[in-house]
């Protein structure tokens, strides 16, 4: 099944990478900040017929509307392109992700980085890669050399969560906290060691179901602020090396 996930996710990489930068159509989702372009719609329609059509008993739960319910015990979670405001501002930071959950456990997944043709894997026990190339966390166990990154949701100028407040205290705790704009690519570069932690308030199932996988088997933690072990439907996540975990958690639950 990885095969089908690697090869699908670069195909619609392929409808992205040939959108960017074209005259494309933009929509407004919630608001003014939240966009989706014809091209978020083409990426997820081209993954959705190829799941239809090859595992048609299966599951879909992607993020543009293409919904699928049924008695299967395995559910495709797809986000088609994430980094919408990147991708919309020409700004070459987006992924496709595509997580496979069997009885609600993520089995397999991949983020397909498209402008680095990087694509990030996992089968749940056998490690974590980018491209052929084997992936672990950083090591790295203190919190002030420490870099992380970061996201917000679109609804951020209601300051959800105090979101504003942990940011503040997190930048200053840290070395630095950088924000990408695709939190599948933030989960990866967690995998990869290049940055020692990831924190978001309100994310969704299909921003996070492969990136948590790959995470977990590079050898890192995946939390929500309490510790405690999350599934796709949890808001708030914490994703770390491990050795920087304790400390940011305690940041995310003062502020
Ligand atoms: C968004 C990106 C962003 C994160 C937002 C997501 P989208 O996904 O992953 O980094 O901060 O919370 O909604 O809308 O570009 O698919
Ligand atoms: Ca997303
Ligand atoms: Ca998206």
């Amino acid at each position: 099944m990885i095969e089908d996930i690697i090869s699908i996710a670069r195909e619609a990489g392929e409808i992205i990478r040939n959108g960017f930068g074209t005259d494309f159509n933009i929509e407004y989702k919630t608001n003014e900040s939240n966009l989706v372009t014809e091209i978020d719609k083409a990426s997820e329609k081209l993954i959705t017929e190829f799941i239809k059509k090859k595992y048609p008993t299966h599951g879909i739960l992607a993020e543009e509307g293409g919904e699928t319910r049924n008695t299967s015990e395995y559910v495709w979670v797809v986000d088609p392109l994430d980094g919408t405001t990147n991708f919309a501002h020409g700004l070459p930071i987006f992924s496709v992700s595509i997580g496979v959950q069997k009885d609600n456990k993520t089995i397999a997944g991949t983020v397909y980085d498209v402008m680095n043709n990087i694509v990030y894997s996992s089968e749940s026990g056998s490690g974590a890669f980018a491209n052929d190339r084997k992936l672990s966390v950083s090591k790295n166990g203190n919190l002030s050399h420490a870099v992380l990154v970061t996201g917000f949701p679109y609804n951020i100028y209601e300051n959800p969560e105090t979101a504003l407040e942990k940011f503040a205290a997190l930048i200053k705790a840290s070395r630095a906290v950088r924000r990408l704009g695709s939190a599948a690519i933030d989960l990866c570069y967690v995998a990869r060691g290049v940055f020692d932690g990831f924190w978001e308030v309100q994310l969704n199932p299909w921003d996070m179901c492969a990136g948590k996988l790959i995470v977990e088997e590079a050898g890192g933690v995946v939390t929500d602020f309490a510790g405690n072990e999350i599934n796709i439907f949890t808001k708030k996540i914490l994703a770390s090396n491990g050795f920087v975990h304790k400390e940011m958690m305690k940041i995310l639950n003062e502020n």
